[in-house]
C-alpha cells in the first residue's frame, strides 16, 4: 500500500493533476468518482492568498466527495509560502502540495514554479520551513530540470526528502520543453530507484491511454503511481479505464454518447452551483469539445453548447444529444445485433444446405 505521510492512496494510486482552470471542485469530484485515488487543486499563488484575494481564497474550496485532496501552493517568498501554508491548513485538505513546475514566464521567471528549479539551495530550505510551519503531509511536483543542461532530479528528490515532503511527483520534461517532445521516464526511475529514496514517486507525462499506464508500471517498477492531466479533460473516465486494464488486462468498455451526456449534464449542474450561473456556463465551454471528441457530425451542436448563455439551453441540447445519438446508439446496437444473427446464420448455412442438397441430390 503506498502512503502519502499517514494516508493511504493505494496500491498503484492514479493522481489527478493539479491544472490550472480544469481541475476545480466539479472535475475533482467526478474524477475522484471514476477512479482517481488522489486529486490536487489547480495553483494557488501564495501572494494572492496573503493578500486574501477572492480569486485565490476560492480556489480553496474543497469538498469530502473529493478527498484525499490536495491543494496546491507557489510562490517564491519564503514568508509568503510559509503563512500561505497556514491559511492551506484551515481548509483543511489532506495534503499541501508546492508547485515548483510551472514554466510560464510570469511565475518561472520570477523563481516561483519550474523557476526554482535554478536555484536548489533555496528550493530545499523554502521547502524546509513549509514543512515546519504545517502539520499537513507536504508533497512537491516539479519537472526533471531548467533544461537538460541542469537536470538534477536525483539530487533534488533527495534533498526534498531531506526536507521532510512524503511524496514526489515528477513531470518528464524540462522547463525549456514546455509541453513539447516526449516526457522523460528514465529520469523518473532513476530519482525512484536511487537506495536511499523512500518517499513515494509518481510518474506523470503523456499517459494517455490505458496501454501506456500499463507500459510505464512495468518498464519503470519503482514509480510508485501515475499522476494524468490532459487526458483526464472531457474523459474522467480514464482513471478506472487505467485502474481495470490494470488490474484484469482487460478494457473497460468507452462509456456512450448518453453516459458521456450524463457526465457533462452533472458537471455543468455542479460548476453553476459553485460558481454561479453567469461564470458556471463560460467555465465549462472548455470541456463540451474534449467530452464529445469524435462523435460524428457534432460541430453544429459544440457551436450550441459553447455559445449559448442560458443554462436551459444547454441543458435542452444536452438532452437532443442524448435523444438523437443514444436512438442512433440503439440503432447501432441494433445493427451489430442483426449482423451477428446474419454471421449466426451463415455459419449454420451449410450445414442446412447439406441436409437440403441430400435428397435433392438423391432424387436427381
Ligand atoms: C491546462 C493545464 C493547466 C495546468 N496547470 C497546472 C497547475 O496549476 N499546477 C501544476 O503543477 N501543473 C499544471 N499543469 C501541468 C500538469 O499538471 C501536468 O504536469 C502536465 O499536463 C503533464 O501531464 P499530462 O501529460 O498527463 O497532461 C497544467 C497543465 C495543463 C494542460
Amino acid at each position: 500500500m503506498v502512503k502519502i505521510g499517514s494516508i493511504e492512496v493505494g496500491k498503484y494510486p492514479l493522481l489527478l493533476a493539479p491544472m490550472e482552470d480544469v481541475s476545480d471542485p466539479p472535475f475533482r469530484i467526478l474524477c475522484k468518482e471514476q477512479g482517481a485515488d488522489v486529486v490536487y487543486t489547480e495553483f494557488i499563488s501564495s501572494e494572492g492568498l496573503i493578500r486574501s484575494a477572492a480569486k485565490s481564497m476560492e480556489k480553496l474550496d474543497i469538498y469530502d466527495e473529493e478527498r484525499p485532496v490536495g491543494i496546491q501552493i507557489f510562490g517564491n517568498e519564503i514568508e509568503s509560502m510559509r503563512i500561505s501554508a497556514q491559511i492551506v491548513e484551515q481548509a483543511q485538505p489532506e495534503i499541501l502540495d508546492i508547485n515548483y513546475g510551472c514554466p510560464v514566464n510570469k511565475v518561472a521567471c520570477k523563481g516561483a514554479g519550474a523557476g526554482i528549479l535554478l536555484d536548489i539551495d533555496k528550493m530545499e530550505s523554502l521547502t524546509r520551513e513549509i514543512v515546519n510551519s504545517t502539520s499537513l503531509p507536504v508533497t512537491v511536483k516539479t519537472r526533471l530540470g531548467w533544461d537538460e543542461k541542469t537536470i538534477r532530479i536525483v539530487e533534488v528528490a533527495l534533498r526534498l526528502q531531506d526536507a521532510g515532503i512524503k511524496a514526489l511527483s515528477i513531470h518528464g520534461r524540462t522547463r525549456a520543453q514546455m509541453y513539447k517532445g516526449e516526457a522523460d521516464w528514465t529520469l523518473i526511475q532513476e530519482a525512484a530507484s536511487h537506495p536511499d529514496i523512500e518517499i513515494p514517486i509518481f510518474g506523470n507525462g503523456d499517459v494517455d491511454t490505458p496501454e501506456k499506464a500499463a507500459e510505464m508500471r512495468r518498464l519503470y517498477p519503482d514509480v510508485k503511481g501515475i499522476m494524468i492531466g490532459r487526458a483526464s479533460i472531457g474523459n474522467p473516465w480514464i482513471f478506472n479505464q487505467v485502474k481495470h486494464y490494470l488490474n484484469t488486462g482487460e478494457h473497460l468498455a468507452e462509456p456512450s454518447v448518453v453516459e458521456k451526456v450524463d457526465i457533462c449534464r452533472r458537471h455543468l449542474m455542479m460548476s453553476v452551483r459553485w460558481k454561479e450561473e453567469y461564470v458556471g456556463i463560460r467555465e465549462m465551454r472548455r470541456h463540451y469539445p474534449a467530452y464529445f471528441r469524435g462523435v460524428p457530425g457534432f460541430k453544429p451542436l459544440r457551436m450550441q453548447l459553447v455559445t449559448s448563455e442560458s443554462l436551459q439551453e444547454i441543458l435542452d441540447t444536452l438532452s437532443y444529444i442524448e435523444e438523437a445519438y443514444g436512438d442512433q446508439e440503439e440503432v447501432a446496437s441494433r445493427q451489430v445485433a442483426e449482423k451477428i444473427m446474419k454471421v449466426e446464420a451463415i455459419r449454420t448455412r451449410p450445414q442446412v444446405k447439406k441436409k437440403l442438397q441430400i435428397p435433392v441430390r438423391s432424387e436427381g
